[in-house]
Formats: C-alpha cells, sequence, structure tokens
C-alpha cells in the first residue's frame, strides 16, 4: 500500500510537510478523532459494518509478540460487541492474508508487514504506527508490530462512536487509505498514587480509558509522604512516625521487607499487580513503576529510622552504610513483578549541598538495575550542582521544573534523554492545589494557545514565556511527554472517582498534543475540532465503565421502592452523579453507629451523623437523625459536589466536605463528590426503617464532565 501523506523531509532540524492530505475532500472524509489521524486520502464508496461481523486475524503473525496480534483482536472484539449495540455476533477467524476474494461478507482484517516503516518525529523508527485500507468489503489494518494494528481498532471504534453519537443507525466507514503513527514514543500519565490509596481495579480502568486516546504509558508514582513541617520538623506534638507514608507493593509474607507496608489493605499484592499489568499491556499501556528515594522516603525512615538524614526525615542518609543496599533490597524483592523496560527511582527534590552522593546514587542505581535486571532508570530533573561528578548518560531526565541549571534543552545538547513533564503546563492536582497554582484539568488555553507566540503545547515546549527553552518536534533525545495528576493532600483530599473526573479530559487533550504536536501536521485537531468529538469520545471509551453510568428503568428511575425496609440488597452497584437519591428513614435508637443506609462499590452512606465514606475516610454531615420519627432525606450530587435537602428545606442544602491540610500552611475546605452507593440498602447491623426510596439521574451522566 502506498503511503500517500505525512511524509516529513528533514532540513536542519525543521520539519517541512511535504504532501498535506485533507481530511475532508468530497463526503467522504473521516470524521476527526482524538488524537488526530495523521492523513486519509477517500476512494469511493462505504464499507458497512454489519451486525455479523468477521474479524480476520492473518495466522502468519497471529502469535507475534506479547501481547500477540490475536490478544489484541480479542479485546477489539469485546470492546466492538460493547461500543456498537447492534452488532450482535463477532467471529475471529485466523486466515491467510489474502481476502478470500469469493466472500462478499464484510469483513476486518488485521495484519502485519514486517517490511511497514513508520518514524518518530526525531527520524527514529517506531513500532505505533498503522496503516488502514478500507474498501466496501474490506476494513484492513496493517502495521508493523501488533501494538500498532491495537492504535487502529481504537481508530476504528472512535470512527464508529462519532458516527452513531450523530445518530447513524449503522456505523459506515468511507472508502479510502489511511497511515497515523505517533509524533514521539512516550506518551504518558502519571498518578501518584503514594500519598493516596487506589485499587487496582481502578487504575487497571484508567489504563484502559487512556487506550482509548492511545496513550501507552501509565507511570505509577507508588511511594511518598505527605509533606508538614509541623509533622516532619517537630512542632507541636506532632511527629514524623505519625505523617502519612506510604508503599504500595506488599512484600509476600515473611518478607524481611514486611515493615515497609504496615497498611496491608492499602497495598496490592503480587497478584493484584500482576493483573493490573496485563490489563494495561493487553491495552497497550505499560506501565512504569516509580519507587521514590532518597527524598520523599518517609515511608522508608518510618520502617527504618537508622536510614534517616538528621534534621531529615523524609530523607535517606546516602552514607550511612545500611542506606544502599536496603533500597537494592527493595528493587531486588519488587524489579521481578515488572514488565516495563524503564522504571523510574524518583530521585527528586533531594539536598542539593549532597550532590555528589545523589550523583553517585543514581549512577549506582543505573548501573545496578541494568546489570541485575535489564532494565534502565529514569529519574525527576533535580538541582544537584556538582564540579566534578555527573549523571550518566544512560539515565532519561523527566523534567518538571526548571530548579537550577537543570534546562531541558542544555540536558538534550548534553546528550541526555529527556521526558516532558514541566508542570506550567502539564501538573495537576488532586481536588485543590496550594494557591490554586494548578488547574482542576489541564489548562485548554495553555495546551491549545499557550506556547510562545500563541501556539500550541507539544512535547517540545518546555516555557510559555521562553522560545530559547524551547526545542524543535524532531530534537533526537526528546523521547516524549508525562503529564502528572499528584495527590499532596492525600487519602481523604478525594474520592478515586473525583481523580478520573480530573483527568477525563485532560488524557483525550493530552493525547491529541503527545500524539501529533503542534504545528507539525495539517491534520492535527483545532480546538474546535476536539470540543466538538470529545464528548462522544469520552462517553463511548469501550472495556470501563469510569462514569458508571447505568440504564434507568424507566423515564430516569434507576429504582424506586415505595415500601418500608431495613435491609435490601439491588443489581446497580453504583451510579455515577448527577444523581438523586432520595429517602425517608426512621432509625432505631439501638441502632449500632456502624449501621449504613446505604453501600456500593464506591462509597457508602453510614447512619451516624450522615457520614459518606469512601477510600476508608470518613465524610460527616453533622446532622444527627431523630430516632423518634421519619426524615426524609434527598441527596444530590455532581461530579463537582453532594449536598443533603433535609425534610424538603431547599433553603438550607447540607454540603459534605473535606478539610484539607495544605502543607501545614492553612485549611482548605472541598467539596466531595460521591457516586451513589445504590448496591445494598441498610447493613452492618443497621436497624431502624427506610422507605420510599427513589434514585433518579439528573440529566445525562456523561454530559457532566463536559462542563
Ligand atoms: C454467529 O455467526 C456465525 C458465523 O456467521 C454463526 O455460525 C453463528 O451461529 C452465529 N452465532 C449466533 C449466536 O448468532
Ligand atoms: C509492506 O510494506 C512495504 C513497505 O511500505 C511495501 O513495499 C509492501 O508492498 C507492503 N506489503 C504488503 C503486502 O502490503
Ligand atoms: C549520615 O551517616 C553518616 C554515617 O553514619 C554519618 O556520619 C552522618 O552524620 C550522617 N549524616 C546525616 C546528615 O545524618
Ligand atoms: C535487555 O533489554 C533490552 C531492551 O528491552 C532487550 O532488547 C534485550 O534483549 C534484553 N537483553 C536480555 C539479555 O534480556
Ligand atoms: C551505559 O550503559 C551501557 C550499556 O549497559 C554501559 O556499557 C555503559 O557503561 C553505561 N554508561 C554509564 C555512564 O553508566
Ligand atoms: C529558561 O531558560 C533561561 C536560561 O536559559 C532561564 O533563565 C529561565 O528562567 C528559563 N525558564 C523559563 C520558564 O523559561
Ligand atoms: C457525630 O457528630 C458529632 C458532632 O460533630 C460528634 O461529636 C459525634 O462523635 C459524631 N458521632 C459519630 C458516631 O460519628
Ligand atoms: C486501612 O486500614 C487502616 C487501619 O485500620 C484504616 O485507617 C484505613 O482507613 C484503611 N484504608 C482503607 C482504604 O480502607
Ligand atoms: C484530612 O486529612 C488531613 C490530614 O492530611 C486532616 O488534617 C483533616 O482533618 C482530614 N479531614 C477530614 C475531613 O477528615
Ligand atoms: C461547594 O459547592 C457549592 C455549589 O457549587 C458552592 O456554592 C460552594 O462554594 C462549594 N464549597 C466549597 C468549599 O468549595
Amino acid at each position: 500500500m502506498a503511503i500517500t501523506g505525512g511524509i516529513f523531509l528533514r532540513v536542519s532540524k525543521a520539519l517541512i510537510l511535504l504532501s498535506i492530505p485533507a481530511l475532508c475532500v468530497g463526503g467522504d472524509a473521516i470524521s476527526p478523532q482524538i488524537p488526530s489521524v495523521e492523513s486519509f486520502v477517500p476512494s469511493n464508496g462505504v464499507f458497512e459494518l454489519p451486525p455479523i461481523v468477521h474479524i480476520v486475524v492473518d495466522n502468519e503473525y497471529a502469535s507475534h509478540g506479547s501481547p500477540s496480534l490475536l490478544d489484541f483482536a480479542k479485546v477489539f472484539q469485546t470492546d466492538l460487541e460493547e461500543a456498537i449495540p447492534y452488532v450482535t455476533n463477532t467471529t475471529i477467524s485466523l486466515s491467510p492474508l489474502d481476502p478470500d476474494p469469493t466472500s462478499d461478507i464484510p469483513t476486518i482484517y488485521l495484519t502485519i508487514n514486517s517490511s511497514a516503516q513508520f518514524t518518530l518525529y526525531n527520524g527514529q523508527p517506531t513500532d505505533e504506527g498503522y496503516q488502514f485500507e478500507v474498501t466496501p468489503d474490506t476494513y484492513r489494518i496493517t502495521a508493523l508490530a501488533p501494538i500498532g494494528v491495537w492504535w487502529g481498532t481504537r481508530t476504528f471504534l472512535q470512527q464508529a462512536a462519532v458516527d452513531l453519537a450523530q445518530g447513524a443507525k449503522t456505523v459506515s466507514f468511507p472508502a479510502g487509505q489511511g497511515v497515523d503513527s505517533p509524533g514521539w514514543e512516550v506518551r504518558g500519565f502519571m498518578l501518584d498514587a503514594g500519598r493516596h490509596w487506589f485499587e487496582a481495579s481502578f487504575l487497571g480502568d484508567l489504563c484502559i480509558y487512556a487506550s482509548f486516546f492511545k496513550l501507552n504509558e501509565l507511570h505509577l508514582h507508588a511511594s511518598d509522604n505527605l509533606w508538614n513541617p509541623a509533622f516532619l520538623y517537630g512542632e507541636g506534638n506532632e511527629g514524623w512516625e505519625k505523617l502519612y507514608a506510604a508503599f504500595r507493593f506488599q512484600p509476600p509474607a515473611g518478607s524481611a521487607l514486611d515493615g515497609l507496608v504496615p497498611r496491608k489493605n492499602e497495598s496490592w499484592t503480587k497478584q493484584e499487580f500482576l493483573d493490573l499489568q496485563q490489563t494495561c499491556a493487553s491495552h497497550g499501556v505499560t506501565i512504569i513503576p516509580e519507587v521514590d528515594t532518597p527524598g520523599h522516603s518517609l515511608v522508608i525512615t518510618q520502617w527504618k529510622p537508622e536510614l534517616m538524614e538528621s534534621g531529615q526525615p523524609d530523607h535517606l542518609n546516602l552514607s550511612y552504610p545500611e542506606t544502599i543496599p536496603t533500597i537494592k533490597s527493595i528493587w531486588d524483592e519488587f524489579l521481578p513483578w515488572f514488565s516495563a523496560a524503564e522504571v523510574s527511582i524518583g530521585a527528586d527534590e533531594y539536598d542539593a549541598s549532597l550532590a555528589n552522593d545523589y550523583i553517585s546514587f543514581v549512577n549506582e542505581m543505573s548501573t545496578y538495575i541494568g546489570a541485575q535486571f535489564n532494565k534502565s532508570i529514569r529519574i525527576w530533573g533535580t538541582n544537584e550542582p556538582s564540579t566534578t561528578m555527573s549523571v550518566s548518560e544512560n539515565i532519561t531526565i523527566q523534567h518538571w521544573d526548571f530548579p537550577g541549571d537543570d534546562i531541558p534543552v542544555q540536558l538534550l545538547s548534553q546528550g541526555y534523554r529527556v521526558i516532558n513533564s514541566e508542570q506550567t503546563f502539564l501538573y495537576l492536582d488532586g481536588k485543590t492545589s496550594e494557591d490554586n497554582q494548578f488547574p482542576q484539568q489541564l489548562s485548554e488555553d495553555l495546551l491549545w494557545s499557550g506556547a510562545p507566540g500563541g501556539k500550541g503545547w507539544a512535547p517540545n515546549i518546555f516555557s510559555a514565556t521562553d522560545p530559547t527553552n524551547n526545542t524543535t518536534p524532531d530534537a533526537p533525545n526528546l523521547r516524549g511527554a508525562i503529564f502528572a495528576l499528584w495527590n499532596d493532600w492525600g487519602n481523604n483530599a478525594t474520592t478515586a472517582l473525583e481523580i478520573y473526573y480530573q483527568l477525563a479530559k485532560s488524557v483525550a487533550l493530552f493525547s491529541e498534543k503527545a500524539w501529533a504536536g503542534s504545528d507539525v501536521r495539517a491534520t492535527a485537531l483545532t480546538r474546535d475540532q476536539f470540543d466538538t468529538v470529545y464528548p462522544a469520545l469520552t462517553a463511548a471509551a469501550p472495556g470501563q465503565n469510569l462514569n458508571r453510568v447505568v440504564k434507568p428503568k424507566y423515564g430516569n428511575v434507576v429504582y424506586e421502592f415505595p415500601g418500608t425496609y431495613s435491609t435490601l440488597s439491588t443489581e446497580i452497584t453504583s451510579v455515577g452523579p448527577p444523581y438523586t437519591l432520595s429517602f425517608s428513614v426512621k432509625p432505631d435508637p439501638r441502632s449500632p453507629d456502624t449501621g449504613l443506609l446505604f453501600s456500593g462499590i464506591d462509597s457508602k452512606l453510614h447512619v451516624a451523623n450522615l457520614t459518606f465514606e469512601a477510600t476508608g475516610q470518613l465524610y460527616a454531615l453533622g446532622y444527627v437523625l431523630p430516632t423518634d420519627k421519619y426524615t426524609s432525606v434527598s441527596i444530590r450530587a455532581t461530579r463537582e459536589y453532594t449536598y443533603a435537602v433535609i425534610d424538603g428545606d431547599e433553603t438550607n442544602p447540607r454540603y459534605w466536605y473535606t478539610l484539607m491540610d495544605i502543607w501545614g500552611d492553612y485549611m482548605a475546605l472541598g467539596n466531595m463528590s460521591f457516586a451513589a452507593p445504590s448496591h445494598n440498602i441498610g447493613g452492618s447491623g443497621f436497624s431502624g426503617e427506610i422507605r420510599d426510596i427513589k434514585l433518579t439521574l439528573e440529566g445525562k451522566q456523561v454530559a457532566a464532565i463536559l462542563s
């Protein structure tokens, strides 16, 4: 197949677009997708997707790769059945590459061409590109490797989703030839799972969601601690022993590392982690685990206080003889879990005055992890000035700030490979940030037009103001970008789903910029195009239900139980906002404080003080239900808040809040959004009566993301 578009000529570091195939020739265009498809040249006709779909996997390559072409095909099959309601029957067969010319059943072919070539903007080869060739009989996806075919199946599904969202009864793909390939190798998001606990199943769902937008990495920040001077530096009677710190990989029973994970209920067992890693991999997403040392290490010093740097409880003393062996023993235990070729050792925000200790530590870890486990390492950019030593060029540096002389363009020219996580563009914090330094979601204004000259952000843009800090899309050592969501205020600042609400649109927007960049391809999305298709695509992302969308029983009613109950089970495990949950309740005076009014997979509502629970955290409304009469309660939630109206008093909405300790500086009040705890009514010893239970959806559940 001829590659008809998106061919770049490299002229002295500049990219010149030679041929710009329009995505919108005649009536046969493909609609915009996220991220944008590099090129599509329409021809005549359409491929109509029938209710019975045949997927044919080239038998010569079916078992190629890990995941294999066939593995990806099976996930695609499941997604297709979920995403396209009228598809009633799908089959996968293995057969030779050449389509059967006698068959007139529309067929999707998935195949490998081992001589296909795709290149990143820096000219290096990538196996993530793919071609698609659409005729009235066949939709054929061809790539160099299974991962490329996988991204091609996302393009197929996105096209179908947009078609269906526009009201089409059946999906039809315009005939033609498309070519698509990412500009950068690393396109990821980082989640701070050190300061906030997340179930593995939630993280798996995030991978699945992000993969719909062709992101390929989840950087999992898996150890950290809250930062609070009153605890760390001993003001009052707080103490570093009591400050929240966590390490999320659960050591096997009897391990010498047991003391590293005192709260087993907030850690992933090996099997849970392996399953998560597999879920992500089967969707084209690699988990890059991070264990952060020698700063951010309170979880280690709480376990082994002798490793502490005096006066800095969350720093390890690298000159203490047992420190580096202890860090190595942690990696020895957990590196065999990790399938990625790279891991992050964190290594941020350590003492600038201990630069030589720091540099020899990161170099030693690079050599050790390379020699023992054949993996390379990443570190965060850190100000560690030394006149005698330098960080090994084998280490990838993830830039996030401009500390000292840590200037990314200089690092690149010194030969370091760099990933862009610059906080100006790419940082978020759960619920709120100190003095609102970071937005709730990635700033759309900044990403579309915040680079110098009013241009859009891309992985080659590090500064919004100073062009000398930016480089070109084809910079040889620029690997790509990772945006980061931190959880500085810990477990009680947010629910897991609130984190998803912050990530959902950011994932999509970032994916466009990290795949296509800004000002490189004529086919890159405009802001208007993005805004037009995003609602359909975020709602259609298959394989997970982070929106907790449910089908109402009738009208907007999810369920309604007019009778009187003390316990009742339903099949609805959780319902995402916006919803209204109303009921009347008369607790028995003997009902224990542990009694539950409602519970679900994402939240619980305790009878005591009308307290919501999520992530093991309690959020009391502070309303004590009388035990001698019925109280009517109407709970209303959006993605921004949850409040109750008691006994119909609309003038006095009562909000569920969290109180966040902003680095010991000030306390910040924040609203909480809870999914409806719809699964069980009553429980945990609740005694009393609940009646007139009604759960309704308010507006479109998914539409709530779009505000
Ligand atoms: C699905 O399609 C295949 C092949 O067309 C057919 O053999 C099979 O019976 C169908 N299954 C169902 C459940 O319709
Ligand atoms: C495989 O790709 C090469 C390079 O683009 C091309 O020349 C060849 O025709 C392709 N083979 C098939 C079977 O499409
Ligand atoms: C670090 O450990 C060394 C060796 O035990 C010790 O001499 C030094 O005082 C410690 N430094 C700090 C800052 O704790
Ligand atoms: C080491 O890792 C590299 C990169 O992932 C891989 O290409 C190579 O085959 C590995 N070597 C061994 C001995 O496993
Ligand atoms: C970088 O890695 C290569 C291959 O593992 C090794 O030979 C070399 O010594 C390393 N360089 C440094 C500076 O660590
Ligand atoms: C950009 O680089 C210069 C030095 O080359 C530096 O002075 C400036 O502060 C940098 N920061 C930003 C955000 O542009
Ligand atoms: C209910 O709230 C009050 C006041 O906030 C508090 O004193 C009491 O301990 C709470 N009871 C329970 C069971 O949480
Ligand atoms: C884990 O257990 C601890 C101690 O019992 C508790 O404080 C915490 O809330 C629990 N965490 C979760 C997520 O349930
Ligand atoms: C949340 O945790 C912080 C400590 O990080 C604590 O100060 C605050 O009181 C907690 N808020 C609630 C509502 O429990
Ligand atoms: C909670 O949400 C309500 C409704 O949007 C708003 O009026 C209120 O200011 C919010 N409170 C906080 C603490 O953010």
